[in-house]
């Protein structure tokens, strides 16, 4: 079978034969036969906007690799310190190279006293973690002015420490804000999960528990990178346009924050908490089938046989669980899942759990209030981010991102005037 794709206009009579890739079909074969022709694409399910080494995906084998290496294996030998070099520098650190990168990670968690003092202080005493941490990420861009001159590698370098450092001390300080609690400082002697634990648990005595600290740091590894996903797409664009990181990360962060995305994981614990009991699962189930809102936590654009990070965050639940008691919303979470993989709705659209199912269960075991949910999932997914963001920025490929349009609106009419309409 040839490996092309022949395409003739019928309009023109004009052929193109282009060669297929991979899978991939170059778009210029579209303006080889027509310039002004355009495809039609809506939320991009065939279009593939980049080239991308980071990180694989089989959505019907359940795979997932990060620079070639399985989620599975990372989740159980790695941490998420580790994972991140891997996906911004595209192989495991050395010992070496492992002890400088968390040297200066941990060496760059502080931030300006005036973030917390002028910018955070500013909110309303109930705003939402997430909207404060992507406010925080543009307003902490302009403590750093060199952070435009995103082609010096050493400036590009120190704005990806940054993020990544600074992302679990906003993250606690947008949650010590909502409660009122003190601001904790960071404490550079702990590792980057423990750290962050601590910074939003600490009132007096607190000592974070192992098992938890391990937990964390698995669920930052699965949430490292996901490759274009919504979050990801929009910190390409935004990078595209030559912005700096800390703007184009809050264009990120603000597409995570949507229900569909990120914010999907709150969503899960709002559900099992309104479904309330095992009992009235099945009716939750028929009153999804019959087109009342969607069973959160379900389903995947990729994915169409399980997620293969659902299948490590629900082992890792029941390693939390044993440290902090059962979350009694996971029975109804459980026949929940039961009942909706033995419905032929469910298997005929390949509706399986995604990461999202059971990781809100975690969090709320873990004492995190729902609200700092899709904030647990940005503080990782910044490496992610921030890889597809210097990837894009070394792709000759690459331009400002800008997609074309199918008008569909009136065409040209005379101005009325207000008295005439
Ligand atoms: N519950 C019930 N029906 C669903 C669901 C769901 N969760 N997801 C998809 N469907 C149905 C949908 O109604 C459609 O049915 P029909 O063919 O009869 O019209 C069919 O399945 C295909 O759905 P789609 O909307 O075309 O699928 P999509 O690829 O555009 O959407 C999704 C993917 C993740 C947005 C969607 O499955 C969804 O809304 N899930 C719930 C929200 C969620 O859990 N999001 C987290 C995603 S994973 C982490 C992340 O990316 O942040």
């Amino acid at each position: 079978m040839p490996d092309t794709i022949t395409l003739t206009d019928d309009r023109t009579g004009k052929t193109v034969t282009v060669p297929i890739t991979d899978g991939v079909f170059p778009s210029s074969a579209i303006r080889q036969l027509d310039p002004n022709l355009f495809v039609y694409d809506p939320a991009f399910l065939s279009t593939a906007a980049c080239r991308s080494e980071i990180t694989y995906l089989d959505g019907d084998a359940g795979v997932l690799r990060y620079r070639g290496y399985p989620i599975e294996q990372l989740a159980e030998q790695s941490t998420y310190l580790e994972v991140a070099y891997l996906i911004l520098y595209g192989e495991l650190p050395t010992a070496e190279q492992l002890q400088k990168w968390t040297y200066e990670v941990t060496h760059h968690t502080f931030i300006h006293e005036n973030m917390r003092k002028r910018f955070v202080d500013g909110f309303h005493y109930d705003a939402h973690p997430m909207g404060m941490f992507i406010s925080s990420l543009a307003a902490l861009g302009t403590f750093y002015p060199e952070a435009k001159n995103i082609f010096e590698p050493e400036s590009r370098h120190k704005q990806i420490l940054r993020l990544i450092a600074k992302a679990p001390t906003l993250a606690a300080m947008c949650y010590r804000f909502s409660v009122g609690l003190p601001f904790f400082l960071p404490d550079n002697s702990l590792s980057y999960p423990a750290n962050f634990l601590t910074m939003m648990w600490r009132i007096g005595e607190y000592e974070v528990h192992p098992v938890l600290e391990r937990a964390m740091d698995v669920l930052f590894i699965l949430h490292a990178d996901h490759e274009q996903n919504c979050g990801t797409t929009a910190m390409r664009v935004v990078g595209s346009s030559q912005a700096d990181p800390y703007s184009a990360a809050a264009a990120a962060a603000s597409a995570l924050y949507g229900p569909l995305h990120g914010g999907a994981n709150e969503q899960v614990v709002r559900m099992l908490t309104d479904i309330g009991s095992i009992e009235n699962v099945p009716a939750f189930v028929d009153s999804v089938k019959a087109g009342k809102g969607r069973l959160m936590g379900f389903g995947h654009r990729v994915y169409k046989n399980y997620d293969p990070r659902a299948r490590i965050i629900k082992q890792t639940a029941e390693e939390v669980f044993e440290v902090t008691g059962k979350n009694p919303l996971l029975d109804i979470a459980l026949k929940l899942e039961e009942t909706a993989l033995s419905d032929p709705y469910f298997v005929d659209r390949k509706l399986y759990p995604n990461v999202d199912f059971y990781s809100g269960l975690i969090y709320q075991a873990m004492g995190f209030p729902v609200d700092m949910f899709t904030v647990l999932f940005a503080i990782p997914r910044m490496s992610g981010w921030l890889a597809h963001w210097d990837e894009l920025l070394g792709d000759k490929d690459q331009k400002i991102s800008r997609p074309r349009q199918w008008y569909t609106g009136v065409d040209e009419r005379d101005y009325v005037a207000i008295g005439d309409r």
